[in-house]
């Protein structure tokens, strides 16, 4: 059995707004394990973009408990959780959300040496695997979308995340350069047993993940 990397237990999530109670999902229990890659489907609205943000620390679960390695993540205090977002997880969105006064070379630095995990040679192989060492010098507002979520993953990567959860990377994406970017995540999963989590809409984007997860009527249901 594989190790797991996080895991959430019996989470629900209720958001309190000014109309009511809306209850987004109850009792979800998921083991993302490592090296391993998944999908998570669902209709628009269901909750999956909350679901990946409770995954990765960014958001507290209403009830219920998510464990990042064996640390109980929310037992914890602020500076170690931040430690765990810096060390272990990273996040890529369907907006690339580069800063847009940093070069390309130094957007993807950034990550690395905030928390000082700095490996050369690492992100020089991430560089030539996403294809876009001649872009470094670059600004982000000169590249295409499908370069400039490239630079999102190596900076996302550049830390050496154990997994990388991706929010509909490719929804802004044309159909050439979503299968360039899906084919590029894959091999890094593969190549560097980073564990990859994937919100799509696309049923054939899912099928070339190993595990296909869907929230659907307040449950997550293996497809
Ligand atoms: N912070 C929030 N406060 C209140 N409602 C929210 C908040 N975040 C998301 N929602 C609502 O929760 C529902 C699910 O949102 P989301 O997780 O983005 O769904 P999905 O990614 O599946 O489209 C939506 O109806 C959204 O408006
Ligand atoms: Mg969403």
């Amino acid at each position: 059995m594989k190790d797991h990397i996080v895991e959430i237990k019996d989470v629900s999530k209720i958001f309190f707004t000014k109309s009511g109670s809306l209850e987004l999902f109850t009792d979800v229990n998921i083991n993302f394990c490592a090296s391993t890659s998944y999908a998570l489907i669902g209709e628009s609205g269901v909750g999956k973009s909350t679901l990946l943000h409770i995954a990765s620390g960014l958001e507290k679960p209403s009830t219920g408990e998510v464990f990042v390695g064996n640390q109980n993540f929310w037992d914890l205090k602020a500076s170690a959780q931040a430690l765990l977002r810096l060390n272990e997880t990273a996040i890529i969105f369907q907006q690339y959300n580069l800063i847009p006064c940093l070069s390309v070379k130094e957007n993807i630095e950034f990550q690395s040496r905030v928390n000082k995990k700095h490996n050369n040679e690492y992100i020089n192989a991430i560089i030539d695997d996403l294809q876009i060492a001649r872009l470094l010098g670059e600004w982000p507002e000169n590249l295409s979308g499908g370069e400039q979520q490239r630079v999102a993953i190596a900076r996302a990567l550049a830390a050496q995340p154990k997994i990388l959860f991706a929010d509909e990377p490719t929804g802004s994406l044309d159909e050439k350069n979503s299968k360039i970017v899906l084919d590029m995540l894959l091999n890094i999963n593969r190549k560097y047993n980073t564990s990859l989590v994937v919100i799509t809409h696309s049923l054939a984007i899912a099928s070339k993940l190993e595990v296909c997860l869907e929230l659907k009527s307040r449950k997550i249901s293996k497809k």
